[in-house]
């Protein structure tokens, strides 16, 4: 099966690290388009999956825009179609991994005859998007996918509350290849070092920086906590959230946290600075649609504590494979950093429960023959 993939990304977010590994398997019949250039082409190419950029042109619409700001983006897409459907002939299905992904991908599916499948990274709901762009999205994929892959419950849930089709969706969550979370203890000990946090107790916050990720919970946590408690946040504010960036930096400063939290900036090193940690956090204030650090952590065989909304949910099951707390509640976050710092023992069991359990429940290579066979059960020859 020849699938041309559509991503409007050129930064790597989770839904882009996700579509590497959903590609690499097809990726000597494969080509991702991307609608704008970066470190995302840099990484595939890495890859070995083929990759071009099909516009140096930034679309305008926002995730929370009007319906004229939308309608007066379809303009702009005119070039950009008619590329996506000049490629799109020589393939067999296009695949759209985002939502101005879709919109592109909807109209060429129409012209060049080929079918749509929609992967859902997102949960469309008002929290996370203005009503033009929910209900855009919606109508496409219902009038033009023939398989909708949500990346969990809580996203498949979302699609279908908004009108969304539910005979359209298949829940596929995430896959991740275990032995890339194995790390070396030498080594761990050396980055502890190198960072200043041998005698620690390193909570870890992994994820690009920005207001709903929560990163002002864990600080505010983190105040709570006896002074060993670090954190290290590690991630960019990758879609331009410098106020925010702004605003945690006042935060620590007016706590008095300067000499306890520690910004890393966007790294490829994941898994070792995770196995450098004691504790990973996941503090977002507005459902996660899946939550790829969650499982990362686990992968890690590091304990994890996750916000309890959308598809965090279906990931941990508090105090059997890592701990739940209320989002945007600060006092519980550090009640849990606190009990894991008094009881090593038990939040060591739990860590490896949940390390065994994500091994298999997201392998990479169960998830891909999911991919494999929804693609071609759901494959419809124009
Ligand atoms: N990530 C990374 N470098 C960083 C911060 C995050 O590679 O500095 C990765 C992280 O390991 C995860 C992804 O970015 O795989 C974020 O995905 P997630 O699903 O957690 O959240 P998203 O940003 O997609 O909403
Ligand atoms: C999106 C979501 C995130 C999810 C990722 C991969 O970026 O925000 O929750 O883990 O896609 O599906």
């Amino acid at each position: 099966m020849k699938i041309l993939f559509l991503d409007q990304s050129g930064k790597p977010g989770g839904a882009e690290l996700c579509l590497i590994d959903i590609a690499k398997p097809y990726r000597d019949r494969a080509l991702v388009g991307l609608f704008a250039d970066g470190s995302f082409k840099t990484l595939l190419q890495q890859n070995h999956i083929p990759v071009e950029v099909f516009t140096h042109q930034p679309i305008q619409v926002r995730k929370q825009s009007n319906l004229l700001q939308a309608l007066g983006s379809l303009g702009q897409l005119a070039p950009l179609v008619a590329k996506v459907v000049q490629r799109a002939i020589e393939y067999d299905l296009i695949y759209a991994n985002t939502q101005k992904a879709l919109v592109v991908g909807a109209i060429a599916s129409l012209l060049a005859r080929r079918p749509l499948v929609y992967h859902l990274h997102d949960i469309l709901s008002p929290e996370h998007f203005s009503k033009t762009n929910l209900r855009v999205a919606v109508n496409l994929a219902n009038r033009f996918a023939s398989l909708v892959i949500a990346n969990s419950q809580a996203s498949e849930a979302a699609f279908v509350q908004a009108g969304g089709r539910a005979e359209l969706t298949t829940v596929i969550y995430n896959g991740f290849e275990p032995k890339l979370y194995q790390t070396c203890a030498l080594d761990t000990s050396k980055l502890r070092q190198n960072l200043g946090i041998e005698d620690k107790f390193v909570v870890g916050h992994f994820s690009r920086l920005s207001p709903w990720k929560g990163q002002h919970i864990l600080i505010e946590a983190l105040a709570k906590c006896p002074p060993q408690v670090t954190a290290l946040l590690v991630g960019d504010a990758l879609f331009g959230e410098q106020e925010y960036v702004k605003q945690l930096h006042q935060q620590i400063a007016q706590l008095g946290l300067e000499n306890r939290v520690k910004f890393l900036g966007f790294r490829a090193d994941i898994p070792q600075l995770m196995a450098a940690c004691d504790l990973v956090t996941h503090t977002s204030t507005a459902p996660e649609p899946f939550g790829r650090v969650i499982v990362e952590a686990m992968l890690c065989g590091k304990p994890v504590v996750a916000a309890k909304a959308g598809g965090a949910t279906e990931l941990v099951e508090h105090g059997i494979n890592g701990f739940l707390t209320t989002p945007g509640e600060p006092e519980e976050l550090a009640n849990i950093i606190n009990s894991c710092l008094e009881d090593i023992h038990n939040t060591a069991t739990i860590a490896n429960n949940a390390k065994a359990i994500a091994s298999e429940r997201f392998n990479v290579v169960n998830i891909n023959r999911q991919i494999a066979q929804v693609l071609s059960s759901k494959l419809i020859v124009y």
